[in-house]
């Protein structure tokens, strides 16, 4: 029999679960450990997947047991303010980590978590999910085999409604993560940025963006955002405009639309490889990751990188100083 990744899951919350049923839907893995600070959360989940309970990541570690990568889905202030600490200690034990987005809520900590895994050698991914789509991919590949001929722009809408006031930037550092990903994934590095914001109605927080952005090869674009737009159909749409053609992604996976430049024959898949909600993203994204540790890749082939989770947060962090400053910002 071929070997089984040992899986570690550390936080285990919502999305700690989640993480937990794609591995346990896979037969080319096994969660051996979970993790959690609260101990129930830790037991409970043990129990669900046959897995040992641990209480701090210290003492998962030092118990040795044998994990060949781990999951690291805790949350903090802005969703990622636990992040630097968990990361650390998961990459000081030699432990690959596949790291919930934000990578961090403060660049500083994500530039030593990134240079922590590289001068360890090991693989380090940060779980930006929408790129990971069969629709994706096929929107890709158009990109790569010249389809849409010299790209121009990339637009995209990203929002959800999510009432949570707890910082000012929560709405830019938690969710646009996503949105920045899937800009640069087809575009390339994002060099320029200029930021108008706006607070939705009886909020404290900035919970309405327009970001125009200018990549480094000149494409130009921008991202809509919102906390305050989510509810009824339409959470995601992205639009890459070429000389040749066009291609409206929605959803991230469920509807990829090609507009040909010069004629009327548009081509529409609806739900590619069968993939039909958003929650089937993290199976495609974690099977990745899986796949990739499991066939022994290089840590600088890994898709979603740690490194690419950096790059977004350096994109939202001088998006946020556009908004401060009045200017146009050039990313660091
Ligand atoms: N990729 C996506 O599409 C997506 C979607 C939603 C949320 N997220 C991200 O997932 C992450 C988790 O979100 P959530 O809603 O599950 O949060 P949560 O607060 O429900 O769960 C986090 C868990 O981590 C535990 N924890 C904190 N520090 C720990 C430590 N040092 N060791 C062990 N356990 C620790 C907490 O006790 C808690 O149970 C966030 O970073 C969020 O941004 C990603």
């Amino acid at each position: 029999m071929t070997k089984k990744l040992r899986v570690a899951i550390v936080g285990m919350g919502n999305i700690g679960n989640r993480h937990a049923q794609v591995y346990t839907k896979r037969d080319d893995c096994e969660i051996v450990a979970v993790c959690d600070i609260i101990k129930e959360k830790a037991d409970k989940a043990a129990a669900a997947y046959g897995a040992k309970a641990f209480y701090s990541i210290q003492e998962m570690v030092n118990s040795g047991i044998e994990i060949d990568a781990a999951s690291m889905t805790t949350a903090g202030v802005e969703n990622g303010g636990d992040h630097y600490q968990a990361t650390m200690e998961l990459l000081e034990a030699g432990i690959p980590t596949l790291g919930e987005k934000p990578i961090s809520n403060n660049t500083e900590e994500a530039e030593e978590m990134v240079a922590t895994a590289r001068k360890k050698g090991l693989r380090y991914a940060i779980d930006l999910n929408h790129r990971f789509t069969p629709a994706a991919l096929k929107a890709k590949g158009w990109v790569q085999e010249g389809r849409l001929g010299e790209l121009n722009m990339i637009m995209m809408r990203m929002w959800i409604n999510n009432p949570n006031e707890s910082s000012p930037w929560f709405h830019m550092r938690a969710l646009h993560p996503h949105s920045f990903d899937v800009m640069q994934y087809f575009g390339g590095e994002i060099e320029k940025v200029q930021t108008f914001l706006k607070k939705g109605e009886g909020r404290k927080i900035w919970s309405n963006a327009q970001v125009n952005v200018m990549f480094k090869n000149g494409i130009i674009g921008h991202l809509v955002g919102s906390y305050d737009a989510g509810g009824s159909y339409g959470l995601e749409q992205l639009e890459v405009v070429g000389s040749k053609g066009r291609f409206v992604l929605q959803e991230a996976c469920q509807h990829l639309t090609y507009y040909p430049r010069f004629s009327m024959e548009t081509e529409t898949f609806d739900f590619v490889g069968g993939m039909m909600h958003f929650n089937e993203t993290f199976d495609a994204r974690i099977g990745r990751w899986v796949e990739q540790n499991l066939a022994g890749a290089a840590p600088e082939e890994i898709d979603g990188s740690g490194y690419d989770g950096l790059k977004v947060q350096r994109v939202i962090e001088a998006a946020i100083e556009s908004w401060e400053t009045g200017k146009i910002v050039t990313v660091k």
